[in-house]
């Protein structure tokens, strides 16, 4: 089981990341993973040298360099970020990690420790060329290539020709969980890409996350940038406020010391890439609509093709409208109980749907594949979390507040946060119900889903000196009988499953030359 900590940060130490900075290249293993006392992670030590030994059987020789970049949770804010808001991740310690050489020929060799899962792939060092066929997890890597080399030309116009790897990875983020896996694959291949064609002090933080987000959204997910975000600029032991507007920040938040962040895996995956049509990107259609409908209702647009906002923040900043005022423009000019693809037409003046949207990916399919879009619920969703996102940080931030009421205010929030992803936005299911549930019986002061949802992990708050106990309890979502139809896909190894975790740091390069770790 991992040290039972939590998101502790001075309120003394608190900043704001622009982004200006670049990714760190560390000399010792023993600076990346500590624990909240500061004592390092000797854990890590045995997987760097696994990690050596087999890039040796594999390559014939020692990797030149890391490149690490961590899965994420987030603590409140969910489905915001790509209507404009803020929201408030943490990284976790179980990451991608890349142990790379640059090679001669044109030709990228990618292995994976898990090679029955992942097995060998080799790719030409083009970056433009097309994705795989089928969703193909190779895909993910390509994202952090292009990302580097395919997006900004004036990034890559400074590289004459990009580099040919060996590469060899090793992942400790459960994939489809929730925790960010696909972002962390996209930034680590990103990370190790421009190390080795020389662009890591060329490139700063912020420019990198947005580009790998375009990336991301090229592979398919029609994602906003929370995810690429935290894993670059994430510290140790810091909690982050992630604004996108006006511009990119991430402003440390201070977690109370007297509670730890706990994580639950409900073990049933939910891979964003297999449902877009149904789920993730349908969501973010649903709340292109309505941001379009309430526009148009409020006269500040004719037509959907007249509307000048990308996002909800871009049209409430136009209003200068509190939250609140937001709510009550969405009681006024949405409808309860879902719009058919008639009444969408109708309300945006337009006579096909298909010739709109055409920014999001597999928006026809989102056509295709629903009939009804429920855009009141989806923007009552959005509004109320990305205020509960900054009533979390201002009860963090509070000296009025007495510990043990910021910490049940804290909780109050994740509830609500999980009711409304559940209730309105529809992005819960059965089994993080019961996990949420089970966690607010078994001690919990709050518990919420995190990351896209419909299955994954949750995350729970929860006092420290109740936490053995919590855990022992929580126990039973793994271990009692269930009905077909609701197995869970996997049940050994509980500490991978259920565990405290504290903000670990985000991505770096690792000189394994000067590495302090043999
Ligand atoms: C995924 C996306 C993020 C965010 C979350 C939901 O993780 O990649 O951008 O939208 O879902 O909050």
């Amino acid at each position: 089981m991992e040290p039972l900590a939590a998101a502790t940060t001075e309120a003394s130490t608190l900043a704001t990341q622009t982004g200006t900075d670049f990714v760190p290249v560390l000399t010792q293993l023993t600076a990346a993973y500590l624990d909240v006392n500061g004592n390092i992670k000797t854990k890590h030590q045995p997987r760097y040298k696994n990690i050596v030994a087999r890039f040796k059987q594999l390559y014939g020789c020692e990797p030149a360099f890391f490149c690490r970049a961590p899965g994420r949770v987030n603590i409140i804010g969910e489905h915001i970020d790509y209507c404009g808001y803020a929201v408030l991740p943490a990284a976790i310690e179980q990451d991608f990690v890349m142990a790379y050489v640059v090679s001669d020929k044109s030709e990228i060799e990618v292995n994976n420790i898990d090679k029955d899962q992942f097995p060998a792939e080799r790719l030409s060092t083009e970056p433009f060329q097309k994705f795989k066929e089928g969703h193909h997890w190779i895909n993910y890597f390509l994202c952090g290539y292009k990302a580097v080399l395919a997006i900004d030309e004036s990034y890559y116009n400074k590289v004459p020709a990009p580099k040919g790897m060996k590469i060899l990875i090793d992942s400790h983020v459960p994939p489809a969980a929730g925790v960010s896996s696909s972002s962390a694959f996209t930034v680590c291949a990103a990370v190790t890409t421009m190390h080795a064609n020389n662009l890591h002090e060329v490139i700063p933080k912020g420019d990198l996350s947005k580009m790998c987000v375009t990336a991301e959204r090229m592979a398919g997910t029609a994602c906003g940038g929370m995810d690429q975000t935290i894993s670059i600029f994430a510290e140790m032991g810091k909690a982050k406020l992630i604004e996108f507007n006006p511009t990119l920040k991430a402003i440390d938040v201070a977690v109370p010391s007297s509670v730890s962040l706990v994580i639950a895996n409900s073990l049933t995956p939910s891979p964003k890439l297999l449902t877009v049509g149904t789920r993730y990107n349908k969501r973010v259609v649903e709340c292109r609509f309505g941001l379009y409908i309430i526009a148009i209702k409020l006269g500040k647009a004719a037509t959907y093709g007249d509307v000048k906002y990308k996002n909800f923040y871009e049209l409430q900043t136009e209003l200068g409208y509190s939250f609140d005022q937001m709510l009550d423009l969405v009681k006024t000019h949405l409808k309860k109980g879902g719009y058919s693809h008639d009444d969408v037409k109708k309300a945006l003046n337009v006579g096909d749907l298909s010739n709109i949207l055409k920014d999001i990916p597999y928006f026809f399919e989102v056509l295709q594949q629903n009939v009804r879009f429920h855009l009141y619920e989806r923007a009552y969703h959005v509004f109320g979390e990305a205020q509960r996102v900054y009533q979390f940080k201002a009860a963090c931030d509070s000296d009025a507040l007495s510990e043990e009421d910021k910490v049940h205010k804290l909780g109050t929030l994740m509830n609500e946060s999980h009711y409304s992803c559940r209730d309105l936005y529809e992005c819960s299911s059965d089994q993080l119900d019961e996990l949420t549930q089970l966690a607010r019986d078994s001690g919990a002061l709050g518990s919420r889903l995190t990351g896209a949802g419909w299955g994954g992990c949750c995350v729970s708050l929860v006092k420290k000196d109740v936490l053995a106990s919590f855990l022992d309890k929580m126990h039973s979502y793994y271990t009692k009988e269930r009905e077909p139809g609701y197995q869970l896909w996997v049940t050994d190894d509980l500490d991978r499953y259920l565990f405290a975790t504290q903000p670990a740091k985000g991505a770096f390069i690792l000189d394994p030359k000067y590495a302090l770790w043999m």
